[in-house]
Parts: structure tokens; sequence; C-alpha cells
């Protein structure tokens, strides 16, 4: 592949500056989804996992760990760590959403069955915490412990929230830094942590991860209403679930009594009709929501860029601040 910068993405321009790093990464989740009694566990697991994905959330902790100077070997046990949790959300996410595509392919709850990817995320967890053990780093434990325990309480809050046409924006962000932002910006700190970075540069680093991945969430949330198969995920799916997310929330905020009246029997009374998710992206265009929350997006990756400013001035940083501009830009 060509390292020219005008020809690669952000995040593989990451790559390729981390390509031994990656590799002992991708090494070592190989051989942890690996079971001794029970083969459903990497049948299931390398299904989703060879599938490829964008691979960045351990790119992050790797990323962050080589910025603050660290030569040791535990950053790819972490980096390993985050992916495995990632992975396991994923299979969790993907039963609670219903949903039969990820990554292009059919999902694991699809092909197995729910029990299968409830498990078998169950397994990937328990997994994630043993790798981050063998770091004997307390403080690391700590932040990712913490990270899993937020992503499940943001997933539950979204879970409460979703079908109530009254939710709020506030809710939507405590939705979206819990469920995504968290693994994150944990990614980005332990890196930090297992450098012995000064607490500034830690502290940058939990900004940066924190901002870009609620910028990463809610552009996620608008290729749902605007994306295409090139996502390699179903569009659609989060009108079909009553998913309150940004666009929806503004819309319902500046629409007629008509238009609610539409919200309360698509989203609350799950009374839905082939023409409804047309109807419901036009009253979107109608009052601009999928600009102004493209503009939210725009205004966290510019606070994820401006956290980078206490980190030291190499290349990896110049790559991290590319890739919040390219989070918002696979819109286009
Ligand atoms: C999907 O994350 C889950 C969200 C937080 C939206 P990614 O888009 O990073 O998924 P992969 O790992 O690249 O498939
Ligand atoms: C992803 O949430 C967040 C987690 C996996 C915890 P979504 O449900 O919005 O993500 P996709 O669109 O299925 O990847
Ligand atoms: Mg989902
Ligand atoms: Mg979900």
């Amino acid at each position: 592949m060509s390292l020219d910068h005008a020809a690669t993405k952000p995040h593989e321009r990451l790559a390729a500056a981390l390509t031994d790093d990656m590799a002992a990464v991708n090494a070592m989740i190989a051989a942890r989804m690996a079971s001794e009694h029970a083969p459903r566990i990497p049948e299931v697991t390398a299904h989703l996992v060879n599938a490829g994905g964008k691979r960045l959330r351990p790119m992050l902790t790797l990323a962050a760990a080589r910025l603050c100077g660290y030569d040791g070997p535990y950053h790819i046990h972490l980096a390993a760590t985050v992916e495995f949790i990632h992975t396991a959300t994923l299979l969790h996410d993907d039963v609670v959403d219903e949903s039969d595509k990820r990554r292009g392919r059919p999902t694991a709850n699809l092909l197995w069955d729910n029990t299968s990817s409830v498990l078998v995320g169950d397994y990937l967890f328990a997994r994630s915490f043993q790798l981050m053990v063998e770091t004997g780093n307390l403080r690391v434990l700590d932040i990712l412990a913490n990270a899993a325990a937020t992503i499940a309480e943001g997933e539950v809050l979204q879970m409460t929230a979703a079908r109530n046409t009254r939710t709020t924006e506030d809710t939507y962000l405590k939705v979206v830094r819990g469920k995504t932002a968290a693994l994150f910006s944990a990614a980005t700190q332990v890196g930090g942590v297992i450098a012995a970075a000064p607490e500034d540069q830690v502290a940058a680093l939990f900004a940066y991860g924190d901002a870009l991945g609620i910028a990463f969430q809610i552009v996620d949330d608008l290729l749902d209403w605007q994306g295409d198969a090139g996502i390699g995920k179903n569009t659609g799916d989060d009108f079909r679930e009553g998913k309150m997310t940004l666009p929806v929330i503004r819309a319902i905020a500046a629409g007629d009594e008509g238009e609610r009246a539409f919200w309360v029997r698509t989203l609350e009374k799950r009374s839905q009709e082939a023409a409804d998710l047309d109807h419901a992206r036009d009253l979107l265009a109608r009052h601009g929501t999928l600009d102004s929350t493209r503009a939210d997006a725009l205004m966290w990756a510019a606070q994820a860029k401006a956290s980078l400013d206490a980190l030291p001035d190499a290349p990896i940083r110049t790559m991290l601040a590319d890739l919040a501009d390219y989070v918002v830009a696979r819109l286009v």
C-alpha cells in the first residue's frame, strides 16, 4: 500500500506507523480468543474479528503510548484488551439492536443465535480482564474497569430513553459518552499511563479520546440516516428501533403538532409503515437537523484536536489530529 499522504486515510497512516505493534496486537488477539473446551468461542469470535474492522481503539492505545515515549511490552496487552472489550460490546450490541449486518457480514446473532453472541461476548470480556491484569498496573485496571461499567451504563440509559420523544440532548450526550466515548478515552488514557507520562499529558489524552469518541458516535448516528452499503451495516435501523439520536431529537423540538403526532406514532407507538422512513428523512431535512448535527460533530473533532496541544509534537500527534478530521469527513 502506498504511504503517500494524500492517498491514505489517517487511520491507515496510523496503522502504517504502528505496523509492528499492530501485528503483535493481532497475534495476541488470535492467541487469546482460543478456547480449549468450547469451539463455538473461536468460531464466533473469528467470524467477527476476521471481518476486519478499523481497529481504531487499539491503534489509539498504541499511538498514545508511543507518543509518550513508551518502550516496554504492555501497550500490546492494553491495545488487545481494548479491542476485546470492543468486540464483546459489538456481539452484545447486535443482540440488543437485533442487527443482522456488521462489518459487511451477517451478524453472529443471525448466523448462530443470541445465546452464542451473549455468552461469547461474556467470554471475551473476561479475557480482556485477564489481559489487562498481566500489565500489573493497578491504575490501568481502574481505568478500563470503569470504562467497561460506563459502556454498559450508556447502553442501559439508551434503552430506557428509546421511544421516548421527550428525550433531551443532554441525555443523548450522556448515552454517547457512555456507550462509545468511554472506551475511546480509556484507550488513549491507558496508553499515557503505561508510559508513565506526566499528568497533564494523561489528562490531554483522556480529553482527546472523549471528544473523538463523541464525534465518532454522532457521525455513526448520522450514517444511520445518510450512509450507504459501504459502511458495512444497515441504515435506517435507528428509526425502526426508536433510537433517540440527535437529528431526531432536534427535529421533534422544531416540529409542529402534526409532526409531533408523526413521531409519537412511529417511535412511541411503534406503528411504522413503508413510507415513514422517507417521511422522517424529509422532516430532518426540513429542519436542517442533519446539518446542525454535523456541525456538532465538527465542534467535537475540533475540541479533540485542541486537546493534543499538551502532547509532544511528533508525527503521531499529527496523525491523531488528522484522525479527528477524518472521523467527521467519513460522512462525505
Ligand atoms: C462501531 O465501532 C460501534 C460504534 C461505537 C459506533 P467501529 O465503527 O469502530 O467498528 P469497527 O470495529 O470498525 O467495525
Ligand atoms: C455502538 O452503538 C456502541 C457499542 C457497541 C457499545 P450502536 O448500536 O449505535 O453502534 P452500531 O451502529 O450498531 O455499530
Ligand atoms: Mg447497534
Ligand atoms: Mg446499539
